[in-house]
């Protein structure tokens, strides 16, 4: 193990973030009332240019006025190279009142772009006496921002998750896509051929790169890693495949762009029951272990190693989260 250990940021529920645009306040009631953990009131791309001064209102006024419960609440501003973006976090921030949790950063590239909004959100915090810090989320969504994904995620100690904007990336990169964040039937590789000269073709994952780099980034600064849209959402099958593959290169959450999509983010990213009880009998040999002064832990006769237990460790905490809030 090396000396340096990443230092966990704050733990919060993200298994379905849910996004709302900020024009369309309509919406605001059916989202709180929603399953989500968490909700990103949308000041960016879901808004258009004539309606980005009215949306901030409608997000103000709705950070105060609707019953959240017990969200987690996030503003995503527009992004460094626009004129909206020093306005949106001067508002939000000095006026959003202390039921905002997080920023969300679109097109975040460098860790100087990190840097300026801690700036202006320190400084904002500390002339309205704010007595929550406010966090930060990042969407890596360039190919500029996948670079320097690393420098991003070890930017800023309000950094609380990096997320995967697909759409954008894909644009950015110039990759071929057929939907936000699905595959392409072109993406894979074809087998030898067989004795009677048949081939099969594999499709392949042409995310999968991006988002095991985005895991590590976020893993190694304390962050969570969170997959972002995908955009067919009369295709449940095609969101629980995607959204499985993320959950197990170690995402812990993925964006839902339609209410249809809540259950199953939560569905994917709830750890599954047989797992959690599995990792309960792990601590409970681990204590039994200690308690008896053995230097090895076994549990059904194999060694259970370190590694092991502080899996089995996230694992019960995380399952007593979710078990806390119902
Ligand atoms: C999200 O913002 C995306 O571009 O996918
Ligand atoms: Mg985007």
């Amino acid at each position: 193990m090396s000396f340096t250990v990443p230092e966990p940021c704050v733990s919060r529920l993200n298994r379905c973030e849910l996004a709302v645009p900020g024009s369309s306040p309509h919406m605001f009631e059916k989202a709180a009332k929603s399953d989500a953990d968490a909700i990103f009131l949308d000041l960016e791309d879901a808004v258009a240019p004539n309606d980005k001064a009215q949306a901030r209102k409608n997000i103000i006024e709705a950070l105060h006025d609707v019953d959240w419960g017990d969200k987690v609440m996030s503003v995503r501003i527009n992004g460094l190279d626009t004129h909206y973006m020093y306005r949106d976090v001067v508002d939000v921030v000095e006026k959003g009142g202390e039921r905002l949790d997080l920023i969300m950063i679109p097109k975040v590239g460098t860790a100087s772009d990190v840097y300026a909004v801690d700036m202006l959100v320190t400084q904002i915090e500390a002339a309205t006496g704010r007595k929550k810090k406010i966090g930060f989320e990042h969407i890596i969504e360039t190919a500029l921002g996948m670079q320097n994904i690393h420098e991003i995620a070890a930017a800023s100690k309000r950094n609380e998750s990096l997320h995967f904007g697909v759409a954008d990336y894909a644009a950015s990169t110039k990759a071929r896509t057929t939907s936000i964040g699905g595959p392409n039937p072109l993406y894979g590789v074809l087998t030898d051929p067989a004795e009677d000269g048949s081939r099969d073709f594999h499709w392949g994952d042409m995310w999968h790169y991006a988002i095991a780099r985005m895991v590590v980034a976020a893993r190694a600064n304390g962050l969570r890693p969170i997959d972002g849209p995908f955009g067919d959402f009369s295709d449940p099958d095609g969101y629980i495949a995607h959204g499985n593959r993320a959950a197990i290169l170690g995402c812990e959450g993925k964006w839902a762009i339609h209410p249809k999509q809540i259950p199953l983010a939560n569905d994917i990213f709830t750890p599954a029951e047989a797992e959690v009880a599995k990792a309960r009998r792990i601590l409970e040999a681990m204590e039994k272990a200690q308690a008896e002064g053995a230097g090895a832990v076994a549990l059904d006769g194999r060694l259970i190693d370190i590694a092991s237990i502080k899996q089995a460790e996230a694992l019960v905490n995380q399952a007593d989260i979710i078990a806390a809030r119902g």
